[in-house]
């Protein structure tokens, strides 16, 4: 299994003056990745559909660059739009904000994400009477955990490469870098998450969107796709579990340990195509292990007509319909 190791000055150099949409920054992952990527230099332009904590962060931001003392701030800047991922004209504005202002992005990043209410799934739930009910909160659980993240995958193909990369920006000093999405799934779009059916369903298609873009992205676009996949996570999408993991002293990341996993794969150029499982602050690529062991859990003459079947559909031009 590969390692992911964070890099301080590669992320420095790389992301300082770049232009980045994110979606879910007012707290959590999202909001320490806002933070992490102003502290570098970054102009964010991030949404939420929490105003209230956007808005606070925003503020403090803006703040904490204004009182440095002159010349000695990062330079960055974080601007906050309330967003409604589920809505597509929302997401747009985002993508707007921050064309209109640099005439660029760089990098898309997409945190937003809630975990699914239970009562639908267990037997005390579940009958002849009660499945006659459309479990409305599963479809909205869907639509913001997969179907706004394919959309806004779509909208970052189409705006990050409608403008050249601000390494010309006289901010940017950035030798070699080049655009790139990422996304966030979880350990439950890897594996199984008990109790999680609609959220384990979407982070597994979210893994599947990076999947989809690994070679289509680079090739037809010039922007790169990764994934990260945090295991537990000190935000509060955990709480319900966060005193047992505790109590077993299990592995626990920052949300600022995921953040760096999110800002290296966003300035690393060589990075492509990755599931990065983050565990206890250390970031490890499973896609690597799942590509290198095809003929062990796909038995190796499939693996071997499988890997032929990929190269006639190529980047997928014939497979869809037209
Ligand atoms: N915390 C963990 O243990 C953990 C583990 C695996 C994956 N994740 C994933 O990491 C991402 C960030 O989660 P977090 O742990 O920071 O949780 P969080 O609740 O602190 O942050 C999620 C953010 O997304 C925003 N959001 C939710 N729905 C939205 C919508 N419809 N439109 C706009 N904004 C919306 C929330 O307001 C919040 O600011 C999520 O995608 C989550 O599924 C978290």
């Amino acid at each position: 299994m590969s390692e992911v190791i964070y890099s301080e000055s590669l992320t420095d150099q790389n992301l300082r003056g770049k232009v980045v949409v994110l979606t879910g920054g007012a707290q959590g992952i999202g909001a320490a990745t806002v933070k992490l990527l102003h502290s570098k230099g970054a102009h964010v332009f991030f949404g939420d559909w929490d105003e209230a904590k956007g808005l606070a962060l925003q503020q403090s931001l803006t703040d904490s660059s204004s009182s440095s003392s002159s010349g000695s701030g990062s330079g960055g800047s974080a601007t906050f739009r309330r967003v409604d991922v589920r809505n597509h004209d929302q997401q747009l504005a985002l993508f707007d904000d921050a064309l209109s202002a640099h005439k660029n992005i760089d990098v898309a990043i997409q945190c937003a994400g809630v975990v699914e209410p239970g009562g639908w799934f267990e037997p005390k739930d579940l009958n002849l009477d009660t499945v006659r009910t459309d479990p409305v909160p599963l479809r909205e659980n869907i639509e913001i955990n997969l179907t706004s993240v394919l959309l806004f995958s779509r909208m970052a193909l189409a705006y990050l490469s409608s403008s050249s990369s601000t390494s010309s920006s006289s901010e940017s000093k950035s030798s070699s870098f080049s655009k790139s999405i990422v996304l966030t799934s979880s350990i439950a779009g890897i594996t199984e998450a008990p109790g999680l059916f609609a959220y384990s369903s979407a982070k597994h298609g979210v893994v599947g969107t990076m999947r989809a873009l690994r070679r289509f992205g680079p090739e037809k676009y010039g922007v790169r796709a990764n994934v990260i996949c945090p295991w537990a996570t000190d935000t509060q999408i955990l709480a319900g579990v966060k005193a047992a993991w505790e109590k077993q002293r299990m592995p626990m990341n920052t949300p600022e340990d995921v953040a760096k996993m999110i800002l290296q794969c966003a300035a690393d150029e060589k990075v492509n195509g990755r599931a990065v499982f983050v565990a206890g602050g250390r970031g490890y690529d499973t896609e690597e292990g799942i590509d290198r062991t095809l003929p062990e859990w796909l038995g190796k003459e499939n693996a071997q007509v499988f890997l032929k079947g990929q190269e006639i559909l190529g980047l997928g031009g014939d497979w869809v319909n037209k």
